[in-house]
């Protein structure tokens, strides 16, 4: 398996890999990886002919006061990871290698970046897009893979994508989630026992909130998401979000929608966690 640092060697090795006929596939993370991101990487494997998984705490995601410098980092055991999934290669590049000090271009989306996660984190959104369009024009991939645990995050990059016409297709992974009903995510690591255990309340009140929404749709939606606020409170979660969304414009849910994003974001101790369930309602 091959590892980049600098920009220029990843997209030289992308471009001799399209000249010589193959398909790339890319899979982008923040490194600290787990099942989660190696069912992303499982994906890109029967997809295309080579895969790319680049591994970079991306600075301009994080707001001032996040978690940016305690973001938890294992290289050895990334490099590991994505060897035993069949990777061909890693970029694994030093902040310094993808921002010139004075970079000052921003890829924006305006619209489905601002509830949600948006409203929390202003600036996050912004990172991200530019980040990964960044790691588009570097690895050329014919495809790339997102996992549906962060799935604004996903529905983003496909207006993205669709906005911008890049030549991309995006696939969307399931979410993956431990045996306990935990979401995976390299931020549980921060959970001490207790709070691991109290968190087990998001995956439950989603699931239980799953048919009511099926058999009711959007009028249903205040109601669950009122009783969902109670049940995490009560198990011990500070609620910093819980809403229902049309899956399409995250907007309120109308009688025309057809798909309800159901999310949350909740603080266990100092640690955020996000989880979601995207119920089909018609
Ligand atoms: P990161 O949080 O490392 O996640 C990388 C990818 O793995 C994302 O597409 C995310 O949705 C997916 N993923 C994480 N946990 C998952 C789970 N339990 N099940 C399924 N997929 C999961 O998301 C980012 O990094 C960054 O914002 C990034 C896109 C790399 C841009 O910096």
């Amino acid at each position: 398996m091959r590892i980049f640092k600098l920009a220029a060697e990843l997209q030289n090795y992308a471009l001799e890999q399209k000249r010589a006929g193959r398909t790339i596939g890319l899979v982008p993370t923040m490194g600290f990886l787990h099942a989660g991101h190696a069912s992303l990487i499982d994906i890109a494997r029967k997809k295309a002919d080579i895969v790319i998984v680049s591994i970079f705490v991306n600075p301009t995601q994080f707001g001032p006061n996040e978690d940016l410098d305690k973001y938890p980092r294992d290289f050895e055991h990334d490099k590991a990871l994505c060897i035993e999934h069949g990777a061909d290669a890693v970029f694994a590049p030093e902040p310094g290698a993808m921002y010139a000090p004075d970079a000052s271009t921003w890829v924006e989306e305006t619209v489905l970046s601002k509830p949600l996660c948006g409203a929390r984190r202003p600036i996050h959104f912004r990172g991200v897009t530019t980040v990964v369009a960044k790691l588009f024009n570097l690895a050329q991939p014919d495809c790339a893979v997102f996992g549906r645990k962060d799935a604004q995050q996903l529905f983003v990059i496909k207006r993205m994508v669709r906005d911008l016409n890049f030549p991309i297709e995006i696939i969307a992974a399931p979410l993956v989630r431990g045996e306990d009903g935990l979401a995976l995510s390299s931020r549980n690591r921060y959970l001490t026992e207790d709070e691991h255990r109290r968190a087990l309340v998001l995956s439950r009140a989603l699931r239980a909130a799953v048919p009511a929404l099926k058999r009711a749709g959007y009028t249903a939606a205040a109601d669950i998401v009122a009783a969902m606020k109670q049940e995490i409170a009560a198990a011990g979660g500070q609620v910093d979000y819980v809403e229902a969304l049309d899956a399409d414009t995250l907007a309120a849910p109308t009688e025309a929608t057809s798909a309800i994003l159901l999310a949350v974001a909740v603080y266990f101790g100092t640690t955020r966690l996000i989880d979601n369930e995207l119920v089909q309602v018609k």
